[in-house]
């Protein structure tokens, strides 16, 4: 086990009809920017619920922070936040009104541009403090300090470290109204976050490993059962918390950590605007084909533990890994191919001429160039 740090400070309160806390949480003299997506949380009565808990308070409603969050609208909700000195912010939403929320409770208390701050590439310490109402089991952004920006003019799309949210309010009835592929893509993302997590060098952490292997087995679990019906609160609470475990640290102490198809997904959404966790569903295959060798003791732990293939030889249950793996996402209803998507060789030779110019060198033995972006992408075609 490697040595680690670890702190997580974000109160975490989960369960039906806890959005009527947030009058327990932020402080009453507070002046509060409230933050929304493009109109959701008004047809399921999330709106309502946090209107209705915010009784008596000074605040301002910010709307139209969209998927894959732009600095571009960004700025307009930090200079409303300047203007009318909140101290104070309320993120109600997806992981982008929350990822969003993070670089606008940084930029209100900057007179950096806001995405400068994005690119700095250091952990923005200086923030106002930041809740959220988490509608969109996903991202872990309700109980990460971690934040990706997108850029409109340029077509980019980067991550940046802030502070972790004071509290998240996290409903399972909330996710009621999700679209299906909102759900496919949620499942695909928090599978990738664990295996980010866990598919890289062997025998770091017993802990670490059955932590992930819990979640994973969790979600094979209970895919196909939200598929059934998505309106059963026990298997949404079950989804709301693994997102929220995937990604808030609890499975990476101590452990190397590869984000190879991370980095390689947010290219493929920066150039064409695919939805965040279908890029992952696509890309994650291919990096465990090209990485087989490097990767073979953990995949081969992976198939075993994961996917109960415990017969053939080592290429061979890896092989069965990998396809168990397609499968699970194709079984949520997203395409597993880039030409199913439309995405052609012209995407695939710019995120490799991308990754040359950023010196990339992606994932836990950092050997991810733009060459080798460029045969996980080949064999995903
Ligand atoms: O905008 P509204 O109208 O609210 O609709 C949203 C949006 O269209 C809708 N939605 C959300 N909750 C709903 C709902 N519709 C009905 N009922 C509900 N309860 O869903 C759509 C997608 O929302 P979005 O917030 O974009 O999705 P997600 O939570 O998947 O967030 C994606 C963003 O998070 C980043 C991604 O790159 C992407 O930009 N990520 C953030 C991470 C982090 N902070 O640690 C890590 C992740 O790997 C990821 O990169
Ligand atoms: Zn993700």
């Amino acid at each position: 086990m490697n040595n680690f740090v670890f702190q997580n400070p974000t109160k975490l309160i989960m369960g039906a009809g806890m959005i009527a806390r947030l009058s327990k949480e932020i402080p009453h003299d507070a002046k509060v920017l409230i933050t929304f997506g493009g109109g959701s949380v008004k047809k399921n009565g999330v709106y309502k619920q946090v209107i209705d808990a915010l009784q008596g308070y000074e605040y301002y409603e910010f709307w139209g922070i969209e998927s894959n969050p732009t600095v571009e609208t960004l700025r307009e909700a930090i200079a409303l936040g300047k203007e009318k000195n909140v101290d104070f912010v309320l993120a109600v939403g997806g992981g982008s009104v929350l990822d969003g929320s993070k670089l606008i409770s940084a930029a209100i208390l900057s007179d950096k541009d806001a995405w400068d701050l994005v690119l700095d590439g250091h952990r923005i310490s200086e923030t106002l403090p930041l809740g959220t109402v988490l509608t969109l089991p996903a991202t872990g952004s309700e109980m990460n300090n971690g934040a990706v920006i997108s850029r409109k003019d340029t077509a980019e799309k980067y991550g940046f470290y802030s502070n972790y949210p004071k509290f998240s309010i996290l409903d399972p009835e909330v996710t009621f109204t999700l679209p299906t592929y909102q759900i496919a893509c949620g499942i695909a993302d928090t599978f990738v976050h664990v295996v980010e997590q866990y598919l890289t060098t062997p025998g770091q952490s017993r802990v670490m490993d059955r932590w992930a292997e819990g979640i994973l087995l969790t979600l094979i679990e209970i895919a196909p059962q939200i598929k059934a019906n998505q309106k059963d609160y026990k298997l949404m609470s079950d989804f709301m918390l693994s997102a929220t475990m995937a990604l808030n640290g609890f499975i990476s102490m101590g452990v190397t950590q590869d984000w190879a198809t991370h980095m390689i997904g947010h290219e493929i959404t920066a150039l064409v605007g695919l939805t965040h966790g279908h890029t992952l569903a696509i890309i994650l295959p291919g990096t465990m084909q090209v990485l087989r060798d490097q990767k073979a003791d953990k995949l081969v732990q992976y198939a075993e533990r994961v996917w109960d293939i415990h017969h053939g030889t080592i290429d061979q249950r890896i092989d069965k890994a990998i396809q168990k793996t397609e499968d699970f996402f194709r079984s949520l209803g997203l395409t597993t191919r880039l030409s199913e998507e439309k995405i052609g060789m012209d995407i695939i030779e710019e995120i490799k001429k991308r990754f040359e110019q950023r010196k990339a060198a992606f994932g836990e033995q950092e050997n991810v160039t733009g060459d080798v972006a460029y045969e996980i992408l080949k064999t995903v075609v």
